[in-house]
């Protein structure tokens, strides 16, 4: 068993024996002598192998796994530089134990300047994470995840999990993945919608849910998956869409925040700084993102939603003119939302739904909902639903049903947005797409 990691080992080490364990990164035979890098999760050490040992392990494989014993000597001071990530101190090794020996050659390039395309890493994902950028990505995910679970229980939501094989969703069913169910066909969630407004009214009052969100969208693009990680959440007893855009703009300050307490090291490695994000967060309505699009150059018909290149042109002109990298859009309209959002009274023709834009890029969509039967019933008519075909939808409104709204909130794309990755595939371990259901 290993007695410490390489990232730990530091002067105050110097003349200890430690048992170190991990994947060699390199290896530099002198003929005399040797030095193997050694990586683990946490760092690099420079191993130092003697003549004899030297002679032995001079053509061990990159990435085999090898087990050590020996004694901390600190480096002459000449051969240490600040940005050095082998750090101050090696181990001359005494015992070096070759644990499994790696194939050669590897089928990517384990670097941290790998020139291997990202479909090829993708294929090999579990040596691409080996590199420290890529591992750094998840270590971030990882807190971004314990954060969000951290905030939304301090402020009171109750953690839900909803099936996820359902008999069908409220969003649009073209987007369903649809697969044989005992004789019926059953289709995996395309958002837990359903579900958190049913425990909201079940009075559970604020429910969260992080989960599996199934798309099947012909989507080829940079920020699309067909399985993502959904964080949605809901909340009753809500004045208007407003209360709901307050619990979302207190949750980025907060997760911002504690991530440039607890993982400012990885960001650092990144080359990603932290920016802990203002409140409140810019309001801009469609009609005005039109507007300023438009002196742009950029032309968005009335009616539509703002394309990828809009929400970049969007994000540009926040950062340049608020200095933030969040916004809420507003006012949208009804023909392009489904038939659950709230129509507004403020503005015609136009719902109590918001989008949140992340530096350019959609990571949210919240709306107040339509509580009221009659006025839902209508709805969903004018979208062609009759709701008597979703009776246990449609039941959640008959027995006593406070006001309430919620956002969906996509974990990828804030983690691929917040870490400045040019495709949410980066962010995530696996990803699904149409072309990708392996490994
Ligand atoms: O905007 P969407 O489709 O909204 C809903 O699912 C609603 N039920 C939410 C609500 O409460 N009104 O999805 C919400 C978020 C998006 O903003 C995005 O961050 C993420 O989920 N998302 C995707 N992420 C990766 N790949 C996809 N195909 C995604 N589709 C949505
Ligand atoms: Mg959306």
């Amino acid at each position: 068993m290993r007695t410490h990691t390489c990232g730990e080992l530091n002067k105050s080490h110097v003349g200890k024996d430690v048992t170190l364990s991990g994947w060699v990164a390199t290896v530099r035979n002198y003929g005399k002598i040797a030095f193997i890098d050694l990586r683990d999760r946490e760092g690099i050490t420079q191993l130092f192998l003697n003549k004899d040992l030297a002679k032995e392990y001079s053509t061990l494989h990159p990435e085999s796994v090898i087990l050590v014993h020996g004694k901390v000597n600190a480096r002459p001071a000449n051969q240490v530089n600040q940005e050095m990530s082998t750090g101050a101190v090696e181990v001359e090794v005494k015992d070096l134990t070759l644990v499994t020996e790696a194939e050669a050659p590897l089928p990517i390039e384990v670097k941290e300047d790998t020139t291997t395309q990202i479909d090829k890493r993708l294929d090999y994902r579990f040596l691409d994470v080996r590199r420290e950028h890529v591992n750094s990505i998840f270590l971030v995910r990882s807190k971004i995840l314990m954060a969000t679970v951290e905030f939304f229980d301090k402020a009171g939501f109750v953690a839900i999990q909803s099936p996820k094989l359902t008999a069908s969703g409220v969003e649009s069913g073209a987007e369903e993945f649809k697969l044989p169910y005992f004789g019926k066909t059953a289709a995996l969630a395309q958002s837990p919608q359903i579900y958190k407004q049913m425990f909201v009214v079940s009075g559970l009052e604020k429910v969260y849910e992080i989960g599996p969100v199934f798309r099947a969208e012909k989507s080829h693009t940079t920020r699309h998956l067909t399985e993502f990680t959904g964080i949605d959440m809901e909340m009753g007893f809500i004045d208007s869409e407003e209360d709901v855009m307050k619990v979302v703009e207190h949750y980025f300050a907060s997760l911002l925040s504690s991530l440039k307490k607890n993982s400012a090291e990885y960001f650092k490695k990144l080359g990603v700084t932290i920016d802990v994000p203002k409140l409140p967060f810019p309001r801009l309505s469609l009609h005005e993102a039109r507007k300023i699009l438009m002196q742009k150059g950029k032309v968005m018909p009335e009616n539509d939603d703002l394309d990828a290149d809009a929400e970049k042109m969007i994000g540009e002109y926040v950062k340049e003119k608020y200095k933030t990298d969040f916004v809420f859009m507003l006012d949208y309209p009804w023909a392009k939302r489904p038939f659950y959002h709230m129509q507004s009274d403020r503005e015609k023709n136009c719902t109590k739904s918001f989008d949140l834009l992340y530096k350019g890029v959609e990571i949210g969509t919240g709306a107040q909902r339509e509580h009221r039967l009659d006025i839902l019933e209508k709805q969903a008519k004018e979208k062609g639903i009759d709701l008597k075909n979703m009776p246990f939808y449609r039941d959640i409104f008959r027995f006593g049903c406070p006001p309430h709204g919620g956002v969906g909130l996509g974990l990828d794309r804030i983690t691929a947005q917040m870490l400045d990755l040019s495709n949410v595939r980066e962010a995530i371990l696996l990803p699904r797409d149409p072309e990708r259901l392996t490994p």
